[in-house]
């Protein structure tokens, strides 16, 4: 019996960590430090979640623990921003609503819904977590998606960039490139997966991606090898933020034809330009040594703080002064609802 228990306990206990936390939302305007810095506005509306040293210019080199303040994460040494576009409901009169967030089970409360993150370095429903990875460095920051993608090969070049259609808080299944193409009873979430491999070197480059790569066959999941031009095997991070589209759920509201109608800040209304910002910020190395403490998704060891001190550090003052929330002609910066 007690041997039973041991071989028990050897398969399940996690040898490493995968972590999961929500951040509350800093701010939700159009500023882009990583792809458009020193641009204000920039070209479509962002929301941001983290550190609060986040400003219209973010030089690798700033500090942004030690120009931080605080941080809307429920982990409080991790001062890293990570940003996504936003969502808008296109009526059938052609007018545009802001969709409102929601925060995911267990974070009642955090401001603006904002995101629930996660650093896994073996697959999600893999309790074990065993590989160790290599943390993020200080400087680094990375993009994943492509904002002119409006067909599914486009989409294709990125694995994992997702739609859920959530009929219950808890829906998993089925998850899409574009947008679910139903009404969702609860909502939409979408979910973003980065890659997997650094090239060890470059803490960025120019297309914010190519610094980065997915494992050279099989998959992140399947613990594929990373190619020789990207050795280092680092933590998926991956970004859950959801939707609540359930007030936009009326057919007569719906385009005539009956496809869906949301629409991202910056004009797709495919969903295949699914796209996610990070830049990373955690205190000292506070990241490796919670990668490497064993636990799964409840990590004592962390420091943490409560919804409501993340919902403290919510609420930078505002940069650019436009309506974002009202019934709008067109999407801040000018956009439309671009189908292919
Ligand atoms: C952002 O940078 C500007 C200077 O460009 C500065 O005046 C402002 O205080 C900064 N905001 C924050 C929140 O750090
Ligand atoms: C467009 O439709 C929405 C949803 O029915 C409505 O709230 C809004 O007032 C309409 N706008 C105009 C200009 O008709």
């Amino acid at each position: 019996m007690h041997w039973n228990a041991a071989i028990i306990f050897a398969l399940t206990a996690p040898v490493t960590a995968l972590i999961r936390f929500q951040c509350s939302q800093l701010v939700t305007q159009r500023l882009d430090p990583l792809v458009s810095p020193g641009i204000v506005p920039s070209p479509h509306v962002h929301q941001i979640v983290g550190g609060d040293s986040f400003n219209i210019t973010m030089d690798p080199k700033k500090d942004m623990p030690g120009e931080s303040t605080c941080t809307t994460c429920q982990f409080s040494e991790d001062f890293s921003n990570y940003w996504t576009a936003i969502l808008y409901f296109r009526a059938r009169n052609g007018t545009y609503k802001r969709v409102p967030q929601l925060a995911n089970s267990g974070f009642a409360g955090a401001t603006g819904g904002g995101m629930t993150v996660y650093y896994m370095q073996d697959p999600l429903y893999d309790q074990q977590q065993k590989s160790k990875v290599t943390a993020f460095q200080p400087g680094f920051r990375m993009f994943v998606g492509d904002i002119a993608a409006r067909t599914k090969a486009q989409a294709s070049k990125f694995r994992q960039l997702t739609y859920t259609c959530l009929e219950t808080m808890g829906s998993r299944d089925h998850e899409t490139v574009a947008f679910p193409s139903h009404a969702c009873k609860v909502g939409i979430m979408t979910s973003l997966r980065f890659p997997t491999c650094w090239d060890g070197v470059n803490l960025d480059s120019p297309d914010h991606n190519s610094h980065m790569a997915y494992p050279e066959s099989g998959t992140f999941e399947s613990a594929g090898p990373c190619p020789a031009s990207h050795p280092v095997r680092t933590s998926q991070l991956m970004y859950e933020v959801i939707w609540d589209t359930s007030k936009f759920n009326n057919k007569e509201d719906w385009p005539e034809d009956g496809s869906q109608p949301f629409v991202w800040s910056f004009g797709d209304a495919t969903g295949f330009a699914n796209h996610g910002d990070y830049l990373f910020g955690w205190k000292n190395d506070a990241l490796q040594k919670i990668l490497d403490t064993p636990c799964y998704v409840n990590c004592n060891g962390a420091k943490t703080q409560t919804v409501a001190e993340m919902n403290k550090c919510a609420g930078l003052p505002e940069v650019v002064h436009e309506d974002i929330d009202g019934w709008l002609t067109e999407l801040p910066g000018g956009h439309q609802a671009q189908y292919n």
